[in-house]
């Protein structure tokens, strides 16, 4: 045993790896997206706005990273089928699928409609289904597969209206260890990240209350609210083979937050 250049490089290098990112034009899949093409990565990032899409893979290929993008609504089942299908016209079958994109509706319990439940579960629940229907197999077959689903702290506690959506992200959870148990043999481990909260678009109206950010940010050991940074490393691991035996788990990037 030696100390050696290529221990990190062989440990967490993505080098001829290719990646599938839902949402990765924001927040944190962006960020993950980014990870992953720093650490070797040819990444397609899937989302519905244009111009985000164009933004992300300019700065990605702007850094000397290999990037594609995909438009599409992954709100249905056609949509979930067309981005697949468009995906893999870049790089070909993805090795390490992120399934990020996300919407938080929050009505009231009392009057939360059936189309709140309907589009929150289909961004959220099925089109992860889909997706990993779609590729886990194929990395089955290749004996190498990673699957990261970004759940929510809401898949364990009810939190500011959880609603439809703290539901979405409990199964999400329960998908992770499905696939784990069907493909972990085959070499495709499935976990989880559960964020805390997290300054991104997504809590907007929650990040404009210095009041409300502060007190959450109190919430947790480190002293400070989450930031799409924070989400690097561990995708890294999760995407690498590093994390080999590591499978069916959630893992919180919180700053403590679930544990205070
Ligand atoms: N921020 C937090 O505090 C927090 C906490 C817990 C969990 N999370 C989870 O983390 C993930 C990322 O959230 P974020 O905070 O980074 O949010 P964000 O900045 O709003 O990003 C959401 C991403 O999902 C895409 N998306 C939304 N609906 C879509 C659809 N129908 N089809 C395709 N793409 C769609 C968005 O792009 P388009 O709108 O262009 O489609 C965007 O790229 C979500 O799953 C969220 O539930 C976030």
């Amino acid at each position: 045993m030696n100390r050696n250049d290529n221990y990190l490089r062989d440990l967490f290098s993505l080098d001829g790896r290719t990646a599938l990112v839902t949402g990765g034009s924001s927040g944190i899949g962006r960020a993950v997206a980014e990870a992953l093409a720093r650490a070797g990565a040819s990444v397609v990032v899937v989302a519905r706005t244009e111009s985000s899409l164009d933004e992300t893979v300019a700065d990605l290929t702007g850094a000397g990273c290999r990037a594609a993008r995909v438009s599409a609504d992954l709100g249905s089942r056609a949509g979930v089928r067309a981005a697949a299908d468009e995906a893999v016209e870049h790089f070909g079958e993805p090795d390490i699928l992120v399934n990020c994109a996300g919407i938080n509706l929050r009505p009231p319990m009392g009057e939360l409609d059936d189309d709140v439940w309907d589009t929150t579960m289909s961004v959220n629940l099925d089109a992860p289904f889909l997706l990993g229907r779609r590729f886990g197999p194929g990395m089955a077959e290749r004996g190498f597969g990673r699957i990261i689903h970004i759940t929510s702290q809401q898949a364990h506690r009810a939190f500011v209206q959880s609603g439809a959506y703290g539901v979405s992200k409990g199964a999400l959870e329960s998908l992770a260890r499905s696939q784990a148990e069907a493909w972990s043999p085959y070499g495709v481990t499935c976990n989880t990240l559960v964020p805390g909260f997290v300054m991104t678009p997504l809590n907007a109206r929650l990040s404009s209350d210095p009041a409300r950010v502060e007190a959450l940010a109190a919430r947790t050991m480190v002293g400070r609210n989450g930031l799409a940074e924070d989400f690097a490393g561990a995708a890294v691991f999760l995407a690498s083979g590093a994390s080999a035996y590591v499978t069916g788990q959630s893992i919180f990037v919180d700053g403590g937050f679930s544990v205070h």
